[in-house]
């Protein structure tokens, strides 16, 4: 593709995510030949370091966490050239002086004007700062040129994040406003889109008809560790239901765009987020479910419960563990429970819908023609495990008419040779292309906040007085599994 000169400024160069996600995604798209010849990246933060410094530290970090694994010398040589580090207190107007003179010597070097993408890798209650300094630097700015990504957390609830919306708007126009949720980036992800909008016999099963529920579930073995910091104000609702599990549910609930373009795209997602029925505040009890983890043992070594983690407060009424039912309320979906679920130091890792069909409206064969009667199943595995799965009924051979589940199989492993790329290469290119199709929009975010604020609202009102409700290794506490079970369903795990 034709991309245009690029500076990218990464705040929170020093950081964590540009350690493991951001330096090596844009090594990678490098490696694959996806940047423009000309192209800077200059990575910005508080520590003094030099250039050679922090291109150690990077090559470093490279070999930790970069998916081709440990750099090839001849490749980082050629890379290597194209890093910068500039010390910078953002609060200081001198700061962004810093960058436009830095963007300008490129724009001299290489004869055209380049375009500037400021990664906000940062705590959030930089943002506003850093954002209102950026735009100080670009008054009148050609809006296609100034590119702004800003990390989650998008906000704290929904009053702060319209305050952020608000204060990007005065600053920047829409379609300079790159908001991540890595989720869509991921290529399983992006998938769900290609499944259900490129093949034409989903679409007449896709409603209220033929689907009787949808489960939605993001679990995790990693616990907190060292980010209580910011967990211990966050919890599962806000950390990944308001924006991960939301999308999920937004790309199966979907309405088909009329083309793949941003806009058109988000304006159908945001549809389903205001379908979505709102809690009043006695509804919270019946509909969602909070958890904490207690110590215990996972995968043969002992981990600490959640108030024991380091830095954690050991009161803390934070959940690690959320499940909701939530329901759209519109013609496609009127009726179909939507179950989400996520938690962290759970039995296994997995990002998983499934989708559950109705039955059959009268089943011919005898009783014993098999224990248990399944409904069909499509279960789209998003990670680690990456395919799409089609449960279906077959005759067992042999001489009696015995029947069995089985799946049909579409995995990613067995069907393509190549590596999928990270989310953040997806993400990182989308940006530098200006597609803003897997990016967040003011109003989805803001609609997302609006869904979740009377379960947060309830849970912060009610201090928790079983936590810790669930031991390290389980899949959560017992009364999710009832949030289910109420309606007759369990919640679903691949073998
Ligand atoms: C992040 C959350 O957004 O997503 C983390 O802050 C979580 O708490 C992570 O662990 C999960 O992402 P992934 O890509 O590992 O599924």
């Amino acid at each position: 593709p034709n991309i245009k000169p690029t500076v990218f400024i990464i705040f929170g160069g020093t950081g964590d995510l540009n350690a493991r996600k951001l330096s090596p995604a844009l090594y990678n798209l490098f490696l694959d030949g996806w940047l423009p010849d000309q192209f800077a990246i200059i990575g910005t933060g508080r520590t003094r370091l030099t250039d050679e410094e922090f291109r150690t530290k990077l090559l470093a970090d490279l070999n930790q966490f970069s998916r081709n694994g440990k750099a090839r010398k001849e490749d980082w040589e050629k890379f290597a050239p194209h890093i910068f580090y500039q010390v910078a207190d953002v609060k200081t107007p001198a700061a962004y002086e810093q960058f436009s003179q830095r963007i300008a010597a490129f724009e001299e070097d290489w004869k055209v004007p380049a375009n500037v993408i400021y990664y906000l890798a940062v705590a959030p209650e930089f943002f506003p700062i850093i954002a209102t300094g950026i735009a100080q630097r670009h008054p009148e700015d050609d809006p296609t040129r100034v590119r702004i990504v800003i990390e989650k957390p998008f906000g704290h609830d929904l009053e702060s994040a319209r305050a952020l919306n608000k204060l990007l708007a005065q600053h920047f126009q829409e379609c300079q406003i790159y908001r991540i949720d890595h989720y869509l980036g991921k290529e399983t992800v992006q998938n769900i889109m290609a499944f259900r909008f490129a093949n034409a016999i989903m679409e007449p099963l896709w409603n209220r008809n033929s689907i009787e529920h949808v489960q939605i579930s993001v679990t995790e073995q990693l616990g907190v560790g060292e980010r209580t910091g910011y967990y211990d104000n966050s919890g599962a609702l806000r950390d990944m239901i308001q924006n991960h599990l939301l999308q999920l549910l937004c790309l199966v609930a979907m309405d088909p765009p009329v083309n793949f373009t941003a806009d058109e795209v988000r304006n159908r997602k945001v549809d389903v987020l205001r379908a979505m029925r709102r809690f009043k505040p006695e509804d919270v009890r019946e509909a969602a479910v909070r958890g904490q983890y207690a110590a215990g043992w996972l995968e043969g070594k002992k981990v600490p419960g959640y108030r024991e983690e380091k830095g954690a407060n050991p009161a803390s009424n934070t959940e690690t563990f959320a499940a909701v039912k939530f329901f759209v309320d519109n013609w496609r979906w009127q009726g179909v429970p939507f179950y989400v679920r996520t938690g962290k130091r759970l039995h296994r890792s997995a990002s998983i819908i499934s989708i559950q069909f109705k039955d059959v409206p009268h089943i011919i064969f005898p009783a014993e023609t098999g224990e248990s009667w399944q409904q069909n199943r499509l279960i789209i595995s998003i990670q680690p495990e990456m395919s799409i799965r089609l449960q279906v009924q077959a005759k067992r051979p042999g001489l009696d008419m015995m029947l069995n589940t089985v799946d049909m199989v579409f995995d990613y492993q067995g069907t393509y040779a190549a590596e999928a790329p990270e989310a953040y290469e997806t993400l990182l290119l989308d940006a530098m292309l200006g597609d803003q199709t897997l990016f967040m929009r003011g109003d989805q975010v803001e609609e997302a906040w609006d869904l979740i604020m009377p379960i947060l609202n309830a849970w912060q009102g009610r201090p928790s007085l079983s936590f810790p409700n669930y031991s390290a290794d389980s899949w959560g506490p017992e009364l999710a599994e009832a949030l289910i079970a109420r309606d007759g369903f369990h919640w679903f795990t691949l073998p």
